[in-house]
């Protein structure tokens, strides 16, 4: 199918589904107003401030502000790309989907990222054989056996054993027709140094295959069977192996933690395989790497993440980046703080599954383990040691939005360090302050204070904004704008942005909700777009209102441009140019202007 004949499909798509509807399969939405509103997939919230307006067809959450059309929603919900949106929103309406013609080099990319998956599936049906059927695995299975790991798991994760040799599975691939080329690409083998041929990368391992949300294979983890190093061997990346997107055993886990609302994130292979065995089977792990803001993003829609790292330093600083990724999605934290420094499969075998799930229950808040850990690593008897800790203290309790809670570890910590809680309080002001002018401290209708990440909006972001809806509300009133304000007086290049496409939407009889003119926006612009659709504003009386508007954005773009040249004349006369009389007459025009303005 032609691209033009796509963006029609596209386009039919959209017309003929409701937002309302399809997104409802996922969230209860009562209807207040025009709109409807329910607690937002996206961020964890018990109350809803996720909103869809069925005839527009945008959706915007005022809590974690994310938005857009029925496709973006698809996306984030499903962790999908567009055609794939595409593909599951025409099934969901019953309607066939025609292929789209891709680009020549879309078409490249797919076909060598199947060849990779190709050749990593042989790859780990090979490994796999050897594990279970060779008698040069013999120690493998040993080695397996000896540390609990079942038949039942070895085939579950699909492990297998990468013989010791040079060649094994090149040779192998080869006879199934896979290209040296390709399985040096996908990591399994590496080129000789003489440039002739390749060998096999993983030698005499226990092979871990990695797999995506799908189940395709994307890469390998190789573990030596003593204590040689390096101890593990990890596939490069490569086409289809990303590692700060891929969780190893998400595979598996994704619908337990869909079922839960749970996630379980532990460092390593091992600690999967021991906790999915102990029926803990909404673990993965990160492997070794940090956390990623991607890889949570890849949990979808979970409402809880639980670390459970081996040592404390690895604990700590998978905290300090998990709060990072809180504060972006809005997810709960916990943290396990697993007794005598073991990692999960080590208390596993020790303790049993029963322990390891009591573990888990009992996990400690983010605030809870900061206090606990800063106060167990920091000598707080000093001065300058309750110092660190407060510090340390401060960004974690200014993560919290619940006031209840701030103030029973604020009480906590100041009990724990003997120093007064109005001390902390301070401080916690301060930070919140400097570090976050975008949230506001606000007291709820429910008495308890929480904090609010709407930013305080100026007057004229404000008339940007309500002008831009009533030109979409009432597409007639844009020439009457037109005449009276120019791009150059919209201060946010977002909504510039938007202004421009909507008058050349106008001008082209093309509608706000296309996905066309969407697509024109990019991506922030398009976000912000779906929150002005969504921003509750008053359309009576939109004529007074529109002048209102134009009047204030006017003003604060005059103001600005008469800034500019009273500097400008300012400096031109320092450096003694005569030309500043110019630049002052010009000010002096635009003050003229403003007064002009002001009385009208
Ligand atoms: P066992 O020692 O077999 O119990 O494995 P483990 O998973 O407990 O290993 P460890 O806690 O030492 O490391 C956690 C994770 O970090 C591993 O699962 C690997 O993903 C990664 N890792 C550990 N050692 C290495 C290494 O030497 N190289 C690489 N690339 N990754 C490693
Ligand atoms: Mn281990």
């Amino acid at each position: 199918m032609k691209d033009k004949d796509y963006e029609d499909f596209v386009e039919r798509l959209r017309a003929e589904s409701d937002i309302v509807s399809i997104i409802s399969q996922y969230v209860p939405l009562k209807k207040k107003g025009k709109n409807y509103w329910g607690c937002c997939p996206f961020h964890n919230e018990k109350s809803p401030s996720f909103s869809v307006t069925p005839d527009k067809g945008f959706f915007y959450c005022f809590g974690c502000q994310s938005g857009g059309n029925v496709f973006t929603f698809l996306m984030k919900m499903e962790n999908m790309v567009f055609p794939e949106a595409v593909k599951l929103l025409a099934n969901k309406l019953n309607i066939p989907v025609p292929e789209r013609e891709k680009t020549e080099k879309e078409r490249q990319i797919e076909r060598e990222r199947v060849t990779l998956f190709r050749a990593n599936e042989l790859a780990r049906d090979f490994f796999y054989a050897c594990l279970t059927k060779t008698n040069f695995a013999g120690g493998a299975r040993k080695y397996l056996e000896h540390r609990g790991i079942t038949q039942e798991a070895v085939k579950q994760f699909g492990l297998g054993f990468a013989p010791p040799a040079w060649d094994k599975l090149v040779n192998g691939l080869s006879t199934r027709g896979i290209q040296l080329e390709t399985m040096i690409k996908a990591g399994l083998a590496a080129e000789r140094n003489s440039g002739e041929g390749a060998y096999d990368r993983f030698r005499n391992r226990i092979m871990f295959p990695i797999c995506d949300l799908r189940g395709r294979v994307v890469g390998f983890g190789g573990r030596v069977l003593d204590d040689s190093q390096p101890k593990y061997l990890n596939s490069p990346e490569t086409l289809v192996f990303n590692k700060r997107h891929i969780l190893f055993g998400l595979n598996l886990a994704d619908k337990f933690i869909r079922e839960t609302g749970q996630a379980i994130v532990v460092e390593g292979y091992m600690d999967v395989i021991a906790a999915h065995s102990a029926g803990v089977r909404n673990t993965v792990a990160s492997l070794g790497t940090a956390f990623t803001l991607e890889q949570a993003k890849s949990l979808r829609s979970v409402h809880e993440i639980v670390f459970a790292y081996d040592s404390d330093a690895a604990g700590q600083n998978a905290t300090l980046r998990a709060l990072e990724i809180a504060k972006k999605l809005g997810i709960t934290i916990k943290v396990i703080a697993i007794p005598d420094g073991k990692d999960p499969d080590e208390y596993i075998r020790k303790h049993g599954a029963d322990a390891f799930k009591l573990l888990v229950t009992e996990s400690l808040s983010l605030v809870e383990y900061s206090l606990r850990s800063s106060l167990q690593t920091i000598d707080y008897s000093t001065l300058e040691g309750k110092v660190a800790v407060v510090s340390k203290m401060i960004p974690v309790l200014a993560s919290l939005d619940n006031a209840v809670e701030i103030n029973e570890y604020i009480t906590q910590t100041s009990e724990a360090l003997s120093i007064d809680e109005s001390s902390i309080r301070s401080e916690l002001r301060k930070y919140l302050n400097i570090e976050k002018k975008d949230r506001i401290v606000n007291v709820g209708k429910d008495s308890s204070a929480v904090y609010l990440k709407n930013r305080q909006v100026s007057p004229t972001e404000q008339a940007e904004k309500t002008i831009i809806r009533f030109m979409c509300e009432d597409m007639s009133i844009i020439p009457y704008i037109e005449v009276q304000l120019t791009l150059e007086d919209i201060q946010d290049e977002r909504r510039k942005k938007i202004m421009k496409s909507i008058c050349n939407a106008y001008n082209m009889e093309k509608n706000i909700t296309d996905i066309s003119f969407q697509e024109t926006l990019g991506e922030e612009a398009a976000l912000e777009f779906s929150h002005i659709m969504l921003m509750d504003i008053q359309l009576t009386n939109m004529t007074q209102m529109v002048d209102d508007c134009i009047k204030k954005i006017r003003l604060f773009s005059l103001k600005k441009l008469y800034e500019e040249h009273r500097l400008r004349a300012d400096e031109l006369h320092r450096m003694g140019d005569s030309s500043f009389l110019q630049e002052l007459a010009e000010s002096q025009r635009i003050n003229d202007e403003i007064t002009k303005l002001h009385q009208s």
